[in-house]
């Protein structure tokens, strides 16, 4: 923004014609050599009245598209996206980038399974198989709430446990061992024509009992 803001002085700075060019002689005394020649007897030099006209619409009509054209995509970027879904949700993506469908992925795990896809913002976040074959409804975001490991899943343990300092999860994703302050975030699972599909989850934390600490 900082550029944008020094771009237009610059140009503001540019367009506005200084006191001492407002007559033919005074022109003729301040312009450069290469200027000069182009400044002859007789030819037409706009009063300062036409001068500010043609720097207004050289302003409205050249400068302010070209900021504009940088300046909205800049704070655009700023912007969270929030399409993607019927609902405003974010579709599950695999490693390769492809939405997740509720048929592909019933398709190809069993009960019981536990695996990653990108979830909101990117995270790795778990969608569980339960055991009347259906996606649980809610998804467990991985990243440990200590210093943001991925947390994997011990099926054995029956825990997500976290390989970098010992915190662990239960199945739920509730934090039953630190040093990780907080459970593993939630995300709500819908489908949205077939796609597994992430919304954020504001609500209490069914876990705690509690507002949700990464809303
Ligand atoms: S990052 Fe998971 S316990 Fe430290």
């Amino acid at each position: 923004m900082k550029l944008v803001i020094a771009c237009l002085a610059a140009t503001a700075s540019a367009l506005v014609a200084p006191a001492a060019f407002s007559t033919k002689a005074q022109v003729r005394q301040i312009a450069t050599a290469p200027q000069m020649a182009l400044v002859e007897e007789g030819s037409f030099v706009p009063d300062m009245e036409r001068r500010n006209i043609m720097n207004l619409v050289l302003l409205f009509g050249g400068v302010l598209p070209a900021v504009g054209g940088l300046a909205i995509p800049y704070v655009l970027f700023f912007i969270p996206r929030g399409g993607g879904g019927g609902g405003g949700g974010l579709p599950a993506l695999t490693k390769a980038g492809d939405a997740v469908t509720f048929d592909s992925w019933l398709g190809s795990h069993k009960v019981g399974d536990r695996e990653l896809v990108q979830g909101l913002k990117g995270d790795a976040t778990y969608l569980i198989v339960d055991e009347d074959k259906t996606i649980r409804d809610y998804g467990i975001n991985a990243v440990c709430t200590h210093l943001g490991c991925v947390v994997p899943w011990n099926k054995a343990a029956n825990k997500y446990m976290c390989p970098c300092h010992g915190s662990q999860y239960d199945q739920t994703g509730k934090v039953v061992r630190g040093p990780a302050p907080l459970s593993l975030a939630l995300a709500h699972i819908t489908d949205d024509k077939g796609v597994v599909t992430f919304s954020p989850w504001t609500e209490t934390d069914f876990r705690t009992g509690l507002k949700p600490w990464w809303k």
